[in-house]
């Protein structure tokens, strides 16, 4: 396994592999690895030649008085994880080499896709993943690339982006990771407390109880809304952001559930923001 910072090298490296007829697996991260990003590495390992992985805390996808400079760092231990996953190629950049004086190219999705959800609470946040995305793409230029649902929205926008743009990149969107517990894994979850933690399963819980209210027949969006807020709101240090019910494909709010819905949360628990989602059709295991 080797960690190239610089974008030529790394560049050229991949263009040498493509030459050779090598397939590239691409699994683009912010670091601090979990099970959730190495369920993705696993899955590039099985379908390519060449695995190769991004760990890069994109500043421009915080907007100011977010958690870019709190955002947890470890590259020693990602370094470890990343070559038992079998990962050939680690990129890690630094803001100056991504983003040098002068910089000033953006690659912005319009409409619903990108102003709802996620991106009504984080108005520029979709604008700094597309783009780094994008350039990502380009350096490494891989065949494969995986993604998690952990992020319903930003998998849909950018798989919405690779189609609009031509982006020769097949995006694969992947299975949810989640704690023994439910908790869906994610490197902000480091933040909590253990009150906090405890508090953050209400999450989880109130996805199983929309599930199964579904199940038993329930099919009117408002309800399974109502329910999963009231649950939420039985915890004292969370405040919800937002709870809806959509259209898993188009992302948009649907009054019917149908097998296709997909509920999305967000909420604060003290100071830590953390999403979920599920579409309701399907089992939580
Ligand atoms: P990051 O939050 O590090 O996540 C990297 C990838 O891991 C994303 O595709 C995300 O959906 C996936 N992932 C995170 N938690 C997961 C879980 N519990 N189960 C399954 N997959 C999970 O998402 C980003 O970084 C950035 O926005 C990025 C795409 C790298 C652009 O900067």
């Amino acid at each position: 396994m080797q960690t190239i910072s610089d974008i030529q090298t790394l560049q050229q490296r991949c263009l040498d592999a493509r030459a050779q007829s090598q397939s590239i697996a691409f699994v683009p991260t912010m670091g601090f690895l979990h099970q959730g990003h190495l369920s993705l590495l696993q899955e590039g390992r099985k379908k390519a030649d060449l695995l190769v992985l991004s760990i890069f805390v994109n500043p421009t996808q915080f907007a100011e008085g977010e958690d870019l400079d709190a955002y947890p760092r470890d590259f020693e231990r990602d370094e470890a994880l990343a070559r038992e996953a079998g990962v050939d190629l680690i990129f890690y950049p630094t803001a100056e080499m991504m983003y040098p004086d002068g910089y000033a190219s953006y690659v912005s999705l319009e409409g619903p896709l990108t102003n709802t959800l996620e991106g009504a609470s984080r108005p520029t946040h979709f604008r700094g993943v597309t783009t780094v995305v994008c350039k990502l793409f380009n350096i490494v230029q891989p065949h494969l690339s995986f993604f998690g649902r952990k992020d319903f929205q930003q998998l849909a926008v950018i798989s919405r982006m690779t189609e609009d743009l031509n982006l020769p990149v097949q995006v694969i969107g992947m299975p949810i990771v989640r704690e023994s517990d439910g908790l869906a894994m994610s490197s902000r979850n480091v933040y909590l407390s253990d009150s906090e933690r405890q508090q953050a399963l209400s999450l989880v819980d109130s996805i199983r109880r929309a599930t199964a209210m579904v199940k038993q027949g329930c099919a009117d969006a408002a309800k399974v809304v109502d329910m999963v807020r009231q649950r939420l709101q039985q915890e004292s240090d969370l405040s919800i952001d937002y709870v809806k019910l959509c259209h898993g494909p188009s992302l948009e709010e649907r009054a019917e559930i149908d097998a296709e819905s997909v509920l999305l949360l967000a909420v604060r628990v003290g100071k830590t923001r953390l999403i979920d989602n599920h579409l309701l059709a399907e089992d939580l295991d």
